[in-house]
Parts: C-alpha cells; sequence; structure tokens
C-alpha cells in the first residue's frame, strides 16, 4: 500500500512519523521474503492515537511490524502500510531490579545488557532474533523459561480503546507462545523485574543456551525460527523430521536439515514457496500422526 496523499504525507510530518516509500519487507524479516509496502516510523508513542484516526478516516490499512523475525509475507505489492516504533535512546534504563526497556529493542542486546549489570532470568532468550516487544507480544521463551513470567507492567496502544493504556503483568496471561493481548494492539514499552545474579553466572547460563541452539539449530540461514508450535506433549520438529523430510523443498523454500521445524529460505524462496512447503508438511504430518500442526509463524498474506 502506498501513501501519495500529500495531505496526509503533510499530517505524517507533524506527527513526528518518517514515511519510507516502498520498502522491501523481504529486507525487513529474517526469512528474506516479502513484497513491498510504505513504512511508516513513529518516533513518539502519544502520536500513536492521532495517526491511527489518521489511517482509519482515510481508510489505510495497516500492520505492525517489529524485528521481523518471526513472520512470513506474501510477495509483490501489498495491501498495508507497515508500522514500526523508533525506540529512543538509551531504549533500556535499570533502576535497581526493574529494566524499562522500549519495545523497539533488540531483544538479545537488552539480554546482554541486563546481564551486564547483574540481572538475569532471561539467559535462554539470548540468540532469539527480534525485539523486546515482538518477544513480548508472542511470549518467546527457550530452554525452560519464557518473557512473560519477568512482565510488571506493559504500555500499550489499544486498538478497540484507541487509547494508550498500561497493564500490570496479571491482568496479561502468558500462555505458551500466546498473549491476551488483542491482535491489534501495539506494545510500546515493558517494565521486567528480574532476579540479581552476578554476571560470571549469567555468563555461564548464556554460553550453555548458546551452544545448545548453534548444535541444533540452522542459525546462519535466512528463517523464522520454528514454523509451527509444539503440540502438548510432542516435538513438531521431531515428527517432521521422523517423515524424513530434512531437506524437503518447494522451490528455495527448505525444511532445514539440521531442525526439522526450521523452514529456510534457501535462495530466491518467495512466499507462494514457503506456504506451498508448511502446507504440504502440515498435510503429511496430519496423515502420519493425526495431528494438526498449528502456525507460530506469523503469516501476513492478502
Ligand atoms: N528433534 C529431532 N529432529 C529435529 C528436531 C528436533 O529429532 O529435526 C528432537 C530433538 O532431538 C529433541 C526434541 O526433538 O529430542 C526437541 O527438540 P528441541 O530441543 O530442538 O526443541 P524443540 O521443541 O524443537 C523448542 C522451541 C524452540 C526453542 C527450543 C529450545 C517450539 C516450537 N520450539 O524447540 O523455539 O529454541 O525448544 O528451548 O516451541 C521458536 O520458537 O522459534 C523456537 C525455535
Amino acid at each position: 500500500m502506498r501513501i501519495s496523499d500529500p495531505q496526509i504525507v503533510a499530517r505524517l510530518t507533524k506527527l513526528a512519523v518518517e514515511l519510507q516509500p516502498g520498502i522491501s519487507l523481504a529486507d525487513q524479516t529474517s526469512l528474506g521474503i516479502g513484497g513491498t509496502a510504505d513504512l511508516l516510523r513513529i518516533k513518539k508513542h502519544e502520536s500513536i492515537p492521532h495517526l491511527m484516526k489518521l489511517l482509519d478516516s482515510n481508510h489505510i490499512p495497516h500492520k505492525f511490524l517489529g524485528g521481523g523475525s518471526n513472520l512470513l509475507v506474501g510477495d509483490g505489492e501489498l495491501p498495508w502500510v507497515m508500522l514500526q516504533l523508533v525506540g529512543p535512546e538509551p531504549d533500556v534504563v535499570l533502576e535497581g531490579n526493574l529494566a524499562h526497556v522500549d519495545a523497539a529493542a533488540d531483544l538479545g542486546r537488552t539480554v546482554t545488557f541486563c546481564a551486564k549489570n547483574d540481572l538475569g532470568g532471561m539467559e535462554g532468550l539470548i540468540g532469539v532474533p527480534g525485539t523486546v516487544g515482538g518477544a513480548l507480544r508472542m511470549n518467546a521463551g527457550a530452554y525452560g523459561m519464557q518473557i512473560g513470567s519477568y512482565v510488571r507492567e506493559v504500555k500499550l496502544y489499544r486498538a478497540a480503546e484507541r487509547k494508550i493504556e498500561f497493564l500490570r503483568g496479571h491482568q496479561i496471561s502468558f500462555e505458551y507462545r500466546h498473549t491476551s493481548f488483542a491482535p491489534d494492539d501495539m506494545m510500546l514499552s515493558v517494565t521486567l523485574e528480574l532476579p540479581s545474579k552476578p554476571f560470571k553466572e549469567i555468563l555461564q547460563g548464556i554460553r550453555i543456551c548458546n551452544e545448545k541452539r548453534r548444535a541444533s539449530q540452522p542459525l546462519g540461514q535466512k528463517s523464522a525460527g520454528c514454523i509451527f508450535k509444539n503440540p502438548a506433549g510432542a516435538s513438531a520438529g521431531r515428527m517432521i523430521d521422523e517423515l524424513g523430510l530434512k531437506g524437503h523443498a518447494v522451490g528455495d523454500a527448505q525444511v532445514s536439515d539440521r531442525h526439522a521445524n526450521f523452514f529456510v529460505n534457501a535462495g530466491k524462496a518467495s512466499a507462494k514457496d514457503m506456504l506451498a512447503l508448511i502446507a504440504d508438511v502440515r498435510g503429511r504430518v496430519q496423515k502420519a500422526f493425526g495431528v494438526e500442526l498449528e502456525n507460530e509463524v506469523v503469516v501476513w498474506n492478502a
């Protein structure tokens, strides 16, 4: 979707929203797949309610783009504009055991910064790409921990109420790769309450998780992490592996030969290729195990 009306462009400038015309979503996503759209970079949280009013009254559909690491975007000209937060500097501020973090902050950098200040708990998340806002929305987790366990307060734009609100941690439900936020809510910032731990101890935990990840996941390749959620009590990766599907491909979309629940873009895969691979693998797992795998990857396809 493109914005060309000069009146809208002037309003965006007044709201401290930067318009980047016709960006490629392939450049914004870890899968390296996706068509083109205008990108609106938001520099002030307080502009958001006004921006949403402007977009709604001009019938401009939108999507919130975080770090693009768990996202499969369709090909060609996309029917939405992309909204993205620009974080302040610094984007993490510590206060005792509390870390106040902007949603646009890089997750890995946040975990490391907290660790250097003797705040632990999130060791498992090192190596998970993306923003803190994205991790929060999905309740990202690994190696027995999940970000939701540390949330004390969240600042968000609530699409239904059209306003910025604060929620306490206990008002939000954090489940396996799922939260009670509405799909249109936009994460703005979060306060995490982290346990004190000596840096050396945290570093040891980080090293162990890094090694496990390096040994089992295709880290150097373009992927969106795990494609499917694990069904209760089972591993999607193991099931796909047992069907001998490592390396199975549609065009350049390929089941990783390292971890079968990672699908990689081995060259110039299109969204069409990747979606066909996902459907094919889902069908085979359903047929062999009677289990309907649910996407973990978020799909934006018109
Ligand atoms: N396995 C296979 N073949 C494979 C992959 C896995 O046999 O190709 C087996 C492993 O040997 C192991 C079991 O399946 O016995 C589980 O594998 P793994 O430890 O890699 O964990 P997973 O359940 O596949 C989950 C998360 C990952 C997270 C790891 C580590 C999901 C869908 N996946 O993977 O998260 O990094 O545990 O905690 O919950 C993600 O969310 O994108 C993601 C990668």
